[in-house]
C-alpha cells in the first residue's frame, strides 16, 4: 500500500522558495527546477498530490514547527541545528559553499581572505552561518539570493557566500555575468526534505525518494539540470 486510501491520494502542501536555480525557480509565474522535479517525481512513485506554497526560506522551519505545511523543498541542508526541531528525509543532493566576486577582484582568493569584508549572504541559510564566523566581516542579509547577488554585482559588498551550485549555474546561464567563484568548496552539505517532527508523510517521502533514486528517475532530473 502507498499513499492512498481507497484510491484517495491525499495531498501534501510543500513549501519552497523559487528564487534558487536551478533547484527551484519560476519562469512566467510557472515553478521549475530541479527540487521540483524531483518532488513531483517522489510523489508519483508514492502515490501523493503535491499542493506548493511559496515562502520567504527562513519561514520554513518556523512553518513545519507550526505544521501549518508538511513539507518543505529548497535546497535545504541537513543540519543538526535545524534536525531538533523538524526531521528530514534521506539525504537527496551533496553540496557545498561557495564564496562570489566580482570578475576584476584580486584580493579575495579564499575563505582566509574575506577576513574584513563585507559579504552578502541569504537570511537563515548555512551560507550566513558561516559569513558570520569570518573575523571583523560586515555581514548584510537578504530575503533571497538573486538580491545578494546582485548587490554583489553593484559594488555595495565584496562577496556572496552561498550554495555553489546555485552560484555556478547562475554564472553558468549569464544571469550572472561579472562574477566568479574563488577557492575551494567551504563545506560539505547534504539537502533534505524537512518535515515536521513526528511526521506521518516522512516515510511516504522516504519511499518515494528510494524508489525514484533506484529506477533512474533521479539520474534523469539531475542530468537535465547539471549535466548539459
Ligand atoms: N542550502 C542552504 C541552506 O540550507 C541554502 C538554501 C537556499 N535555498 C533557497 N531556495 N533559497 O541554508
Amino acid at each position: 500500500l502507498n499513499g492512498s486510501v481507497r484510491g484517495v491520494q491525499k495531498t501534501l502542501t510543500v513549501a519552497t522558495e523559487p528564487t534558487f536555480a536551478p533547484f527551484e525557480f519560476q519562469v512566467a509565474g510557472k515553478l521549475q527546477g530541479f527540487d521540483i522535479e524531483l518532488v513531483n517525481a517522489i510523489a508519483a512513485a508514492a502515490g501523493f498530490q503535491v499542493k506548493y506554497q511559496n515562502m520567504p526560506f527562513s519561514g520554513m522551519i518556523p512553518a513545519l514547527q507550526a505544521k501549518s505545511i508538511d513539507a518543505a523543498v529548497s535546497a535545504m541542508t541537513i543540519t543538526e541545528e535545524r534536525s531538533k526541531t523538524v526531521s528530514f528525509s534521506r539525504p537527496y543532493f551533496k553540496s557545498g559553499l561557495g564564496i562570489a566576486v566580482r570578475g576584476s577582484n584580486q584580493d579575495i582568493t579564499n575563505f582566509e581572505s574575506l577576513k574584513n569584508k563585507k559579504i552578502a549572504v541569504q537570511i537563515g541559510t548555512t551560507g550566513a552561518d558561516k559569513a558570520k564566523t569570518v573575523p571583523g566581516a560586515a555581514i548584510r542579509t537578504f530575503d533571497d539570493t538573486p538580491i545578494a547577488l546582485q548587490e554583489l554585482l553593484n559594488g555595495n559588498v565584496d562577496a556572496v557566500v552561498h550554495d555553489q551550485p546555485g552560484l555556478l549555474y547562475g554564472i553558468k546561464t549569464g544571469n550572472l555575468q561579472g562574477l566568479k567563484i574563488v577557492g575551494q568548496l567551504l563545506t560539505e552539505e547534504y539537502y533534505g526534505i524537512p518535515t515536521p517532527k513526528n511526521s506521518p508523510n516522512l516515510k511516504l517521502i522516504n519511499q518515494g525518494l528510494t524508489k525514484v533514486l533506484s529506477n533512474g528517475t533521479y539520474a534523469q532530473i539531475y542530468k537535465k539540470w547539471f549535466n548539459s
